[in-house]
């Protein structure tokens, strides 16, 4: 059982964070709901739940149009577009929005293999979600493209970097990996794997759906080409954003109707997009930047009043700042889940008959984030899962979606893993709430 020596000292006032998300004062059979499915999607802040609803309720238009909801909508959309640019530091017109990243990457991927014959070769990797895997795999079969696999290292769920830079050669065309595993917590070294590629003439088509709710993202310094995630993975509304470097958005030809622009970025856009979560999208950002307030170093805040958040909050709509801010919000953020993932592994090494799959090293902590698939002897993860959700604590069971990686791992008959998935509003004494549940569901209190 834990120790007081264990105890982690919280580096962020979550009583006030956690306010601003009406769903986490929920309560399940008695029991105070916690939120650890946050890799399957976050929760929102009531800033993202206002903007939505005030759009519907005062702006609701098609864009374009030549009346003031229209042109509300016009500029919203430019909005969000520069606040996505300030969170992966591009410009607004490489940036692209979708229903979410399965759809976009599909989209990417039939236009990127436009271009490629017979000969030519991409490489995916055995850890990433399907997402990054199949619209690959599928246009390399409608286009008869060599398909590769970069493989992993069992003991510790790491890319095999070796065994990936020995794939890419003067064929590859397109590197599709990962930043961070949404089943094992892996952060993958993506700005080494995007000079690989780039060595070899290749694009590097980054998923960074999983590392945006832990890590601050930074195109320009990484250089990739191309770059998704999804807003509802970083407490924002449902939806998927990709940025594409202008030359590549301008270059490569996207499937599109007529009378679409074919002006970057709306001509990779189809149909009419989802106004009102859009709107949501800003807030999202704006809520991330507004953490900056939390980052200095060491310091463990007193609880600010509320007015003094909402006050910080209007000053940030300065673009360079937003930015500043955004950099200040992840380093407070990731100090906190930093502390919540030593306080996790260390309980989850107590456990009898309880397996890790992935980074256990303290030492290697910077290498993944709070994200842990496990399996104990003689249950299955639904049944842990289950028995979790009984008392209010909400994982997940299965593979989602990781699936190459959990038939690597031999753990796709018996169900997957079980995930335990933290972000920042997460509690020390919600992991702890976890921690007893599995002493007590395993038998060992
Ligand atoms: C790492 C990763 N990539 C891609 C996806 C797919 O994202 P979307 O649901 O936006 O299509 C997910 C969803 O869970 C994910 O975790």
């Amino acid at each position: 059982m834990l120790t007081s020596e264990q105890s982690v000292r919280p580096t962020l006032p979550l009583t006030s964070i956690r306010s601003q998300f009406p769903s986490l004062s929920q309560t399940v059979n008695g029991h105070p709901a916690a939120f650890l499915d946050g890799p399957g999607g976050t929760q929102v802040p009531q800033r993202v739940i206002d903007a939505i609803s005030d759009y519907l309720r005062r702006n609701n238009a098609n864009t374009g149009g030549a009346y003031a909801t229209s042109r509300h909508t016009d500029a919203m959309i430019a909005e969000a577009r520069a606040a996505i640019a300030d969170l992966l530091h591009s410009d607004a017109d490489e940036v692209v929005f979708g229903p979410n990243m399965t759809s976009l990457t599909f989209a990417m991927s039939r236009a990127i293999g436009r271009e490629l014959k017979p000969g030519d070769e991409i490489l995916v990797t055995r850890l990433d979600h399907d997402a990054n895997v199949s619209p690959w795999i599928t246009m390399a079969e409608d286009r008869g493209v060599t398909v590769r696999w970069a493989e992993i290292h069992d003991e510790d769920c790491t890319l095999d970097m070796a065994d990936l830079a020995s794939k890419i050669n003067k064929s590859t065309r397109l590197v599709a990996v990962g930043y961070a595993s949404n089943a094992v917590g892996t952060i993958n070294p993506v700005q080494e794997i995007v000079r690989l590629a780039h060595a070899a003439g290749a694009l590097a088509y980054i998923d960074a759906v999983h590392y945006a709710p832990h890590g601050l993202i930074d195109v320009a310094a990484l250089d990739c080409d191309f770059l998704v995630c999804s807003t509802y993975k970083f407490f924002g509304p449902h939806m998927g954003v990709l940025y594409g470097k202008r030359e590549h958005l301008k270059r490569f030809r996207p499937y599109k109707v007529r009378p679409n622009t074919n002006a970057i970025p709306n001509c990779w856009e189809w149909g009419t997009l989802n106004h009102e979560c859009i709107t949501g999208i800003t807030a999202c950002v704006d809520y991330i930047a507004g953490l900056a307030q939390f980052s200095q170093d060491q310091v463990v805040h007193p609880e600010p009043a509320l007015s003094e958040v909402e006050g910080r909050r209007s000053k940030t709509g300065n673009s360079r700042s937003r930015r500043s801010d955004i950099e200040a919000g992840y380093a407070a953020s990731h100090k906190h889940e930093r502390a919540l993932i030593e306080r996790t592994i260390s309980g989850l090494n107590n456990i009898p008959r309880l397996k890790i799959y992935g980074i256990t090293d303290p030492a290697r902590f910077d290498e993944r984030c709070g994200t842990f698939a496990v399996r104990i002897e003689n249950h299955t993860p639904l049944e842990l899962a289950t028995k979790l959700g009984e008392r209010g604590i909400f994982t997940w069971d299965g593979n989602y979606y990781a699936l190459n990686l959990t038939e690597h791992l031999d753990v796709e008959k018996t169900g997957g893993f079980l995930r335990i998935g933290l972000v920042h509003y997460n509690t020390v004494e919600e992991v702890d709430r976890l921690l007893s549940a599995l002493h007590e569901i395993v038998g060992n209190v």
